[in-house]
């Protein structure tokens, strides 16, 4: 049974992060609240505690997890951290900041997919920063779905991918940035955007300096997760570009009211189920929610409206093609 607690997310109960930071020492499972989105964790230092995040997902052993700490003097438990690094972290965390750095030798190989590298985070939510506190202990933690389905921003949408595998569920709310954090290769000579996030590369950008783009071949060779399909709801999804074209295309495939749309823009027709969101914050902070609320309901097929890539954008562009992915 997960024994689930809901949580002041401003100030969070003491006795129940102390609780749930020791469970967490134990080698068992922990859901948590971040800033982005809920995350599964486990004592980052045991293999074996690792070892039953993977289980729980259904996650390919070659998709290396994100481990998360909660200061930036807490950064040299995991990783080696250069100048550069350090000047990063203290800018931008505790926030939606990954950065993959070489990893010390005692960090697990499962945590890291055998690759040299960590990637590390400092998540800026009270209820995580607290757990990692009480427990006294890196912390693995990928984000607390089922491998392939979108990342949950609620205790609700942990529980129904997750069931019972989490030992403890600290229950806070909806999370507020909705999106992962960036993640940035930060070993090699010049930082590589591995995944646009929750931190928006025109503000890295400002302090780090040019940031690489990669091409996508070079991106599976640096970023081995990227490969699998992520972010799937289960009907569907086709994406609206600057075009109405698509719109001729679903009105092939289903009557209006089959039709559920996500968005900014306003459907050039009515659908059955529309979430419209007021700016771009908005959409990335609801988007998950929606496609998880849209695919229970009775539709034959969903259309998400592409925003510009600017600031949060560029991540919700992302999540939107990886949805859409039919393979
Ligand atoms: O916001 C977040 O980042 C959330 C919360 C829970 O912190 N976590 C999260 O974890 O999104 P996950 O496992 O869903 O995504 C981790 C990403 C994957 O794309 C993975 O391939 C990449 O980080 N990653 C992890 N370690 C890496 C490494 N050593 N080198 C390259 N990429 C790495
Ligand atoms: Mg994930």
């Amino acid at each position: 049974m997960t024994i689930r607690f809901r949580l002041d997310p401003e100030s969070p109960d003491e006795r129940v992060l102390a609780v749930a930071g020791r469970v967490l020492r134990s080698g068992r499972l922990v859901a948590f609240p971040t800033e982005t989105v809920y995350g599964l964790g486990a004592n980052a230092l045991s293999s074996e505690a690792v070892a039953c995040i993977f289980a729980a997902k259904g996650r390919p052993a070659d998709n290396p997890l994100i481990v998360h700490v909660a200061s930036v003097e807490d950064v040299r438990q995991v990783a080696r951290m250069d100048h550069r690094a350090e000047v990063l972290f203290r800018r931008f965390a505790p926030g939606p900041l990954t950065l993959v750095l070489p990893a010390r030798e005692d960090v697990p190989e499962n945590v890291r997919a055998s690759l040299p590298t960590v990637a590390v985070r400092i998540p800026a939510h009270p209820v995580a920063l607290g757990l990692l506190r009480y427990c006294g202990c890196p912390v693995a933690a990928p984000s607390a779905n089922s491998s392939g389905r979108p990342s949950p921003t609620t205790a609700e949408a942990v529980a129904e991918d997750l069931g019972n595998s989490p030992a403890v569920l600290l229950d806070g709310g909806s999370t507020v940035l909705g999106v992962e954090s960036t993640v940035v290769d930060a070993v090699s000579e010049t930082l590589t955007l591995l995944r646009p996030g929750g931190l928006p590369l025109e503000e890295l950008e400002a302090v780090a300096g040019k940031v690489l783009l990669p091409e996508t071949a070079q991106l599976l060779a640096h970023s081995p997760g990227t490969r699998h399909r992520h972010y799937a709801p289960t009907l569907p999804l086709f994406l609206w570009e600057e075009e109405d074209q698509v719109w001729a295309e679903v009105a092939a495939l289903a009557r209006p009211g089959e039709i559920g749309y996500v968005g900014l823009r306003e459907p050039p027709f009515e659908c059955g189920v529309v979430r419209r969101f007021a700016h771009a914050d908005a959409y990335a902070a609801g988007l998950f929610g929606a496609l998880r609320d849209l695919e229970k309901c009775a539709l034959r097929l969903l259309v998400a409206d592409m925003p510009s890539s600017f600031r949060i954008g560029r991540a919700l562009r992302d999540r939107l093609r990886r949805a859409a992915q039919r393979s």
